[in-house]
Parts: structure tokens; C-alpha cells; sequence
């Protein structure tokens, strides 16, 4: 049995803390009370505890070693959650990182030895909290587990392993190109979802359709300067799926705008305004809705 430390109880992080705790010693490093029982709930079945221990910031140390620590929480917390975690390292804890949008790998691999792994794991699987302790799971999805130092690169399979518990996990070698064609769809789903307040399916009605268009064109631009190649009609492919597979969801970003929580725009069309500028090239939709965004309450 595997000591997994899973940093955040957002919706995804109480999903992965339910799938991982069928095989694993769960810890769930939480702010809110840690006495209180999670619950998982998927469509009409009844709900089912969640197998883990929640525990706060200052029972970490009363704690057993960790040997896998996966960071659920939102790109704009990641720096500081790990600084917070990084007291209760060993030297081969292995890193797991877990969040929409880009932003954090380059400046957490500077932070580690080389004897600690770091991956990255993209997920489509979809969820809610309906009240602070219970889930609602959504939406069947694909995870994808990457590595992204060369302690990960080699050790993948076995990570993938170890975590196999997460439904339809995979392993990739080249977590950088999943990790954009995940920002694709979020980019297509996410902002728009939030500006018209609607759910992900019905952004497939042809009022969208230029506007994700004009916006995937715009972060296809980004990913060839960068090397890689997705093809826009694979971009659009990809986002339409997933608009169909989540129809009657409420994207993650909705749904913080809605509870006037902040928003990973920056780590969205952000990064995309971002590279625009590295590599001089035009990005005005991105640009808009990241404007649109921001000005919404609480937008980090
Ligand atoms: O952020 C989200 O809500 C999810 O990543 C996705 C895939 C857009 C489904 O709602």
C-alpha cells in the first residue's frame, strides 16, 4: 500500500481521494474541519464514504512518510500549497500535479532533487461539490499521467500503476502536448461557459461557434511556435466531444464565477496572451475573454 498525500478537496480532489482509497492510504490535506465524513455520489446509486483521512496543515508531521503527493488545487495556488507540503518531503517522494491551464512544472522541478519525480496528470473526469463534504461525480472522462523530469520520464509506467485505481487512466510520454490539448478544451468551454452562464452542452449552439473558433485558432497559432503540431479541426474535434460528453455539467470556471471564487483564466487564455507576446503573435480573442474574466469579482 501506497501513503498518497492529496493537497485540496476541491471536486477533483475528493474524486481521486474516493477511486485512490480502494487501493491506498488516503490523506487529504484540508482547511475545512477534518472530523467531518466525505461523501461520493454517483447518479442514482446511494452515496459512499470516502475512505481517507482528512487532516489540516499542523497534522502533517504526526503523519506517516508520504511516498506519492498529488496537488488537486488551482494553478494560482500550486506554488503556495507546495511550500507548505515541502517540510514533509523524503528524497523520493514522488510529486504529482493535477490542475487546468499551464503555469507551475518549470519552477516546481527547480524546487526538487533529482531522486524526487515529478508528473503531471490531465483529467476530463467531471464533478461538483453540492455541499462542502459531498461529490457529485458527472461525468466519465480520460485521466492522463505524464512525466515531466527524467526521474518521471523513466518511472511512468510504474506511477501509472500504482495509481490505476483512477477509471480509464492512461500513461503518456509527452505530457506537454496532452497538457495543451487539454487547454484547448478548456479554452473552447471554460470562459465562454462562465461569461453566458450556461452549461458546457450548450455552447455547441452556433451563436459560439466563431468565437471558439477564432479562439482555438489563436492557441494553435501558440502551440505550433512552440514545436507542436494539433491540427484546429483536431482542437475543434476534441472540444465538441467533450462539450457533448459534459452537456448537463456546469464547467469548473461557472461555476467559481457564479460562487465568486478565483478563476484559472490566467492560467487559460492568460498563458495564451502570455506567448503571444514571447513569440509576437496576435491573440485578441484570448485577450477579450481573458479582460472579461478578470473583470468579474474574486479573478485571480
Ligand atoms: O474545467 C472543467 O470544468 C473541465 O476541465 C471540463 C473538461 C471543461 C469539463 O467541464
Amino acid at each position: 500500500m501506497t501513503n498518497i498525500l492529496v493537497v485540496g478537496d476541491g471536486a477533483i480532489g475528493l474524486l481521486l481521494s474516493h477511486f485512490l482509497s480502494n487501493q491506498h492510504n488516503v490523506y487529504v490535506l484540508t482547511r475545512k474541519a477534518t472530523n467531518n465524513t466525505r461523501f461520493y455520489s454517483r447518479k442514482n446509486s446511494a452515496s459512499q464514504k470516502i475512505n481517507a483521512r482528512f487532516i489540516s496543515l499542523n497534522q502533517l508531521a504526526a503523519q506517516p512518510k508520504f511516498d506519492v503527493i498529488l496537488m488537486t488545487v488551482k494553478a494560482f495556488q500550486v506554488q503556495s500549497a507546495f511550500e507548505q507540503v515541502k517540510p514533509y518531503l523524503t528524497e523520493h517522494t514522488n510529486i504529482v500535479l493535477s490542475h487546468n491551464g499551464m503555469g507551475n512544472v518549470e519552477e516546481l522541478k527547480s524546487e526538487l532533487i533529482p531522486s524526487q519525480a515529478l508528473y503531471f496528470l490531465t483529467t476530463s473526469m467531471a464533478g461538483f461539490k453540492s455541499n462542502q463534504y459531498i461529490v457529485q461525480h458527472t461525468g466519465e472522462g480520460q485521466s492522463v499521467i505524464g512525466g515531466c523530469n527524467s526521474l518521471a520520464l523513466k518511472n511512468i509506467s510504474t506511477m501509472a500503476n500504482t495509481l490505476k485505481s483512477i477509471p480509464k487512466l492512461h500513461a503518456t510520454s509527452n505530457i506537454q502536448q496532452l497538457r495543451f490539448e487539454k487547454l484547448f478544451v478548456n479554452i473552447a468551454i471554460n470562459p465562454l461557459s462562465a461569461l453566458h452562464n450556461v452549461k458546457n452542452g450548450q455552447l455547441r449552439d452556433p451563436q459560439y461557434n466563431s468565437m471558439i473558433i477564432n479562439l482555438l485558432t489563436e492557441a494553435c497559432n501558440i502551440a505550433k511556435a512552440q514545436g507542436l503540431n494539433i491540427p484546429l479541426i483536431n482542437a475543434l474535434t476534441t472540444a465538441y466531444n467533450v462539450m457533448e460528453l459534459t452537456a448537463q455539467n456546469y464547467s469548473s470556471m461557472q461555476q467559481d464565477v457564479i460562487n465568486e471564487r478565483p478563476t484559472e483564466i490566467t492560467a487559460m487564455c492568460g498563458y495564451i496572451n502570455e506567448q503571444g507576446k514571447v513569440y509576437n503573435i496576435k491573440t485578441p480573442y484570448n485577450n477579450q475573454l481573458l479582460a472579461k474574466i478578470q473583470a468579474k469579482k474574486s479573478v485571480v
